[in-house]
């Protein structure tokens, strides 16, 4: 029998990610590819060392207390850790890791694309073009929102906040933020600080969410909060969809307080929400801001190489 770590991958990561996870591990892989439920996390507890969940994977403090005492770190493939009861994990002496920076730059790509999408109506475009209905050009057929000159909303200005402000300072926006605490210098850019949300949201001609969800963030926007946005801004969340109250979200896009929103996670994943589909001008992606092949392989390295410090004696750069 080998006596190297038992690591348990519930999801199949990438083929790189795999191989060197095999090359340095006694490596359980979940061929099916299906989400860990509680009772797989549970049962798996005993046979494993370690696992190398995502945020499909839910340890709540439920499943946390019955997890067997072999079990010593949870390497997350994710950056945002809201599937985990830190302080369960913590309160059983397990170390917990995430994998920051590495999606950053692939998030905010999507951040852009749903902006761009949801300001220039893209699902109606697309639709009118493919089903064969386009069949008229006015100068006032399909008009949206120009992001050049316009000013942009940013909530929470961590490495995805900050990628994605870089990205809209190349199209000519002016970067308001709110953060905690204002970012030095070389990291705020020229962007300008508020130091409430609501501040933000009163310059937000574009307002984009990129704050983790905690309980402190839940419903973060809700109908008090979208009141507050300019009349016709365009909200773009790639962050989680417990940050928006997504009632309140249809009512702002149904009067045409939001002209526009870009959605790339919801209240309930997978599935989505129905009500949200029924209006085009909400331009909704699977909840796929990391998902590309760079990205993904960075993401395994990243959580592969917190498992390699841990098992090697050391601290894993990411334990939270
Ligand atoms: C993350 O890393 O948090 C992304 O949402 C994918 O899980």
């Amino acid at each position: 029998m080998s006596d190297r770590p038992v690591v348990w991958m519930p999801r199949r990561l990438s083929a790189a990610t795999i191989a060197r996870a095999k090359r340095d591990y006694d490596l359980i892989l979940n061929e099916a590819d299906t989400p860990g439920s509680a009772e797989d996390i549970i049962a798996m507890s005993a046979n494993v060392d370690a696992m190398m969940p995502c945020h499909s994977e839910h340890f709540s403090a439920d499943v946390v207390a019955k997890l067997d005492p072999r079990l010593k770190i949870v390497a997350n493939h994710s950056v945002g850790v809201d599937h985990c009861d830190l302080d369960a994990l913590r309160g059983r002496g397990i170390v917990v890791t995430n994998t920051p920076d590495v999606l950053s730059d692939a998030t905010a790509e999507i951040a852009m694309l749903l902006m761009l999408g949801a300001a220039r109506l893209a699902v109606t475009g697309d639709r009118l073009v493919r089903t064969g209905a386009w069949d008229s050009w006015s100068p006032s057929f399909m008009v949206g929102k120009q992001v050049t000159g316009a000013r942009l909303g940013i909530i929470g200005m961590g490495r995805v906040g900050r990628a994605f402000a870089e990205k809209a300072r190349g199209f000519g926006m002016n970067v308001h933020y709110y953060n905690r605490k204002p970012l030095r210098p070389e990291y705020e850019m020229g962007a300008t600080y508020h130091d409430t949300v609501e501040s933000v949201l009163e310059v937000s001609d574009f307002l984009s969410l990129h704050c983790p969800s905690t309980p402190e963030t839940q419903d973060l926007m809700n109908a008090d909060r979208f009141a507050l946005l300019p009349d016709g801004a365009v909200m773009v969340n790639t962050a989680r969809g417990a940050l928006v109250d997504e009632d309140a979200l249809i009512a702002a896009i149904s009067s045409g307080k939001l002209a526009a929103a870009g959605l790339d996670c919801f209240k309930v994943e997978p599935g989505g929400n129905p009500a949200l589909s029924t209006h085009e001008n909400i331009f909704m992606l699977p909840h796929i801001g990391s998902a590309t092949r760079a990205t993904r392989d960075a993401m395994g390295f990243r959580a592969l190489d917190n498992l390699d410090a841990f098992f090697g004696g050391k601290t894993p750069q990411d334990a939270l």
